[in-house]
């Protein structure tokens, strides 16, 4: 039985008061949660302070981006030390702003991984198609290609870190959701993929997301569906009041608690 797991990415949105002001927020309406994995990922630089502000909630810590490499003379990077230096349990690693818009590349994503890994961070690793790859037919082609160049040289243990969001590039910020049978055709692709690249457990077990204009009316029907184990919520999660009531729906659904 897969544990659900919501996270909130920010994205480059907030400031240090608003920051604080809706981390509180979310860890009043939904700090003490049970049955599922919530997390936020604010900007980088205010991290330290809304890891503050969770102290005393279940609600996990993630980052946005992380380098792979250790320390030294990458002007502006951050390491993933650093992020466990400041109580990052997760990171989202390949994002398609960051693929599309500042041009990451498969290896480099991979090595990100590699690292986040090894520093005992767990990668929210990112997948997923542009419109006209899937006009194209070639949705499953190219989220196989992310996937297995993204996860390349890792064991069976370390594989076990990760959860894959599935994040349609046309469905993020547009408004437009991927339908719940569009999102479980291509998780269920990439559950039998792992299945082939690693074995049936790890499969199984491994956790995957849906992004992609997430929102509070739209959160039960794409939880129902059996390989969507949760959701990478950008714009909806800004708000406390959307996020908390996605978070308690998908809780709902997949542990029929309230
Ligand atoms: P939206 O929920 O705003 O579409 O963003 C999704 C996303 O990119 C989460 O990482």
């Amino acid at each position: 039985m897969r544990k659900p797991f919501v996270a909130g990415n920010w994205k480059m949105n907030t400031d240090i008061a608003s920051a604080l002001a809706l981390a509180r927020d979310i860890a009043d309406r939904i700090g003490r949660l049970d049955g599922i994995d919530v997390a936020v990922c604010p900007p980088f630089v205010y991290l330290h302070a809304v890891a503050d502000a969770l102290s005393s909630s279940n609600i996990a810590l993630g980052a946005q981006n992380v380098f792979f490499q250790p320390n030294g003379a990458f002007t502006g990077e951050i390491s993933a030390a650093m992020l466990k230096d400041l109580s990052c349990t997760y990171v989202i690693i390949g994002h398609s702003e960051r693929r599309h818009v500042i041009g990451e590349t498969d290896d480099l994503i991979n090595k990100k991984i590699s690292a986040a890994i090894n520093n005992g961070l767990l990668p929210i690793f990112c997948v997923g198609e542009l419109l006209e790859q899937r006009k194209a037919g070639k949705t499953s082609a190219v989220v196989t290609e992310q996937v297995k160049k993204g996860l390349a040289g890792l064991c069976t243990e370390r594989i076990q870190a990760v959860t894959i969001a599935y994040e349609p590039v046309w469905a993020i910020g547009t408004g437009i959701n991927a339908t719940p049978e569009q999102a479980q055709e291509v998780h269920a692709m990439i559950r039998d993929l792992l299945a082939c690249l690693y074995d049936k457990t790890i499969a199984s077990n491994l956790r995957i997301q849906y992004g992609g204009s997430a929102k509070p009316d739209n959160t039960a029907q794409l939880m129902t569906q059996p390989d969507v184990d949760g959701l990478l919520v950008g714009g909806a999660s800004l708000k406390a009041d959307d996020f908390a009531s996605m978070v308690e729906t998908a809780v709902k659904i997949k542990t029929g608690s309230n």
